[in-house]
């Protein structure tokens, strides 16, 4: 088994930059990752024997989201105790060994904390409900408006669709106060104003990085403070749901929150680190959230939203990268996540000339079908791009194996919240989120141990042999190989201080260096000649010496 010791990679000139500068971080969706027991639900344990394959993969930490106990309204999302483990996927005994034998192998562990809203289930909300003293000013109560106070406070909408507002009955029987959730009803927002929650969050961050958690990933970042007196919401400009101004979104009094957050992050040795989730209007905004006082990195979402388009993906890269640099800060790549339509099959279909909204991918593009031969190979090309750019990228699990978003997930046995609360209009998100195949010919395909009592807990589709672990290991052209050569070959000739240069190249390509390497990709319809040099990786599993066809890159050294 390999390891490696990340800790602090030395840049060019032997100076080194911070682990977090320069990792591949690779997320896991733990429900969906590896099942120990057999309950058709991934686990802690399952996660701890799957880290030799993560050591040979050859990524520097991971990301595991929401494992606390939780009434799993949205996937582990709505937190009923923040510092415990979900029963279904071990105990804190599980975790800290995860964390230990993770540390071993040399990766960094980050964890998914939620502090825009709890769960309903969360002691706090139920004291609320019952109206103790103090307990409705931890969240953000409000009298209806209209006869009988019958109509919400405000306009605003739930995320995942209808109102984001919920009357609640008090305890006397009689229709009460509204409480406010951007998201589901069983994730009631906390009020950021009110200082015991603001302490109740860093003690929190206190906890996990006490045992050694090297930091999180902050959920709906943007979130946490909203307008004073929270005014209705403009009405929403369609295809803008990102960029649109909105009174509960990246509101400026968020900064302060994250100030407190980095002294406490900053009070450990080695120092914690934050990576921000924040879906906000553009890079200007987002680089006030890694100033140098503030958060570390923020997932770069445009880069995810950039259809397969040279020219797009290159006026993306440069944006991000000069407001990144503006504050000093990594840029952060991701083109998947739990969120989001996998890759795959995003680039399967025909692609628009301009951003796309990351939920629209589901919507727009339900008719059309997917050419999944050809998304795949714009997602090989895309990776080598990816893990090509300066800085830091995420992974997210799956992605590495090819897999595309599965979209025929019957009805009935869809999760997420977004299904049911969009009017059954939007199939939501577990099509990316569905267990992955580790080995065999059949469902589970090695997700669950050969005895397990319980199907996955979303079906895995039954042609997924060929996609499995087991099957690709060993192949060379498969695209966990790619994924492993790039890792490889990305820790053997990218360094920290290697800047982005681009070269001319014909339109739908992009090409650019950095130090020894060139990164030449090809969005375009034809095939393109590659200058003289040695071909380090190509993303066709038929390379032909010198030219890069369409919807390929290629990583180079000039001879
Ligand atoms: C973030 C998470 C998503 C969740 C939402 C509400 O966007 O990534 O999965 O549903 O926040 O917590």
């Amino acid at each position: 088994m390999t390891t490696h010791d990340i800790s602090d990679r030395p840049g060019m000139s032997g100076e080194a930059a911070p682990w977090w500068k320069t990792s591949v971080v690779y997320q896991v969706y733990i429900r969906s990752f590896a099942d120990s027991d057999g309950d058709g639900v991934g686990d802690i344990n399952g996660l701890r024997a799957k880290l030799p394959y993560l050591a040979s993969l050859g990524v520097d930490a991971l990301w595991v989201n929401p494992w606390y106990p939780s009434p799993m309204e949205d996937g582990g999302y709505d937190v009923a105790d923040y510092r415990g483990i979900e029963p279904a996927f071990g105990t804190l005994a599980d975790a800290e060994e995860l964390l230990r034998e993770a540390h071993g192998l040399g990766f960094k562990v980050l964890l998914d904390i939620v502090p825009n809203h709890t769960s309903a289930a969360h002691p706090w909300f139920q004291a609320a409900l019952r109206n103790e003293p103090g307990a409705r000013e931890r969240y953000v109560f409000r009298p209806g408006r209209g006869e009988n106070a019958a109509e919400p406070p405000n306009n605003w909408q739930s995320n995942f669709g209808g109102p984001a507002w919920t009357r609640i009955t008090e305890p006397d029987g009689t229709p009460g106060e509204w409480y406010l959730h951007l998201f589901a009803p069983g994730q009631p927002d906390l009020e950021w104003g009110n200082p015991e929650v603001r302490a109740e969050f860093e003690d929190i961050l206190r906890f996990w990085f006490d045992r050694g958690v090297d930091g999180f990933r902050i959920d709906v970042a943007h979130g946490l403070s909203k307008a004073a007196g929270l005014p209705d919401a403009s009405p929403p400009v369609p295809g803008a749901h990102h960029t649109t101004a909105h009174p509960a979104w990246d509101q400026d009094e968020v900064h302060e929150i994250y100030r407190g957050w980095r002294k406490v992050a900053d009070s450990y040795d080695p120092p914690r680190i934050f990576v921000a989730e924040a879906w906000v209007a553009n890079n200007e905004r987002l680089s006030q959230y890694v100033r140098s006082d503030e958060l570390h990195t923020a997932f770069q979402f445009d880069f995810l939203r950039a259809p397969w388009r040279a020219a797009v993906m290159h006026s993306v890269i440069d944006d991000a990268i000069s407001s990144a640099r503006q504050v000093n800060a990594p840029s952060t790549w991701v083109l998947s996540n739990h969120d989001v339509v996998r890759h795959v099959t995003r680039y399967a279909r025909t692609q628009p000339d301009h951003l796309v909204e990351s939920h629209g991918a589901r919507l727009r593009w339900g008719e059309e079908p997917a050419d999944l031969t050809l998304g795949l190979k714009r997602a090989r090309a895309a990776i080598l791009l990816t893990l090509a750019l300066p800085d830091v990228a995420y992974l997210y699990q799956g992605e590495e194996l090819g897999l595309p978003e599965v979209e025929d997930i019957p009805g009935h046995l869809r999760q997420d919240p977004t299904w049911r609360q969009s009017g059954y209009t939007d199939p939501g998100r577990d099509g990316c989120r569905v267990p992955l195949p580790w080995s065999g010919q059949a469902p589970p395909f090695g997700f669950s141990p050969d005895d397990a009592h319980a199907a996955p807990w979303l079906p895995q589709p039954t042609d997924w042999a060929s996609r499995t672990v087991e099957a690709q290991e060993d192949d060379p052209d498969s695209t966990l190989s790619l994924y492993r050569d790039a890792l490889r070959l990305r820790r053997a000739h990218l360094t920290s201080t290697d800047a982005l240069e681009w070269i001319d190249s014909a339109d739908g390509t992009l090409a650019f260096s950095r130090g020894d390497l060139e990164c030449w990709v090809n969005t375009s319809n034809g095939a393109i000649d590659l200058p003289e040099g040695k071909i380090l990786a190509m993303s066709t599993q038929s390379p032909t010496q010198q030219v890069l066809p369409p919807d390929t890159s290629a990583w180079l050294v000039r001879g």
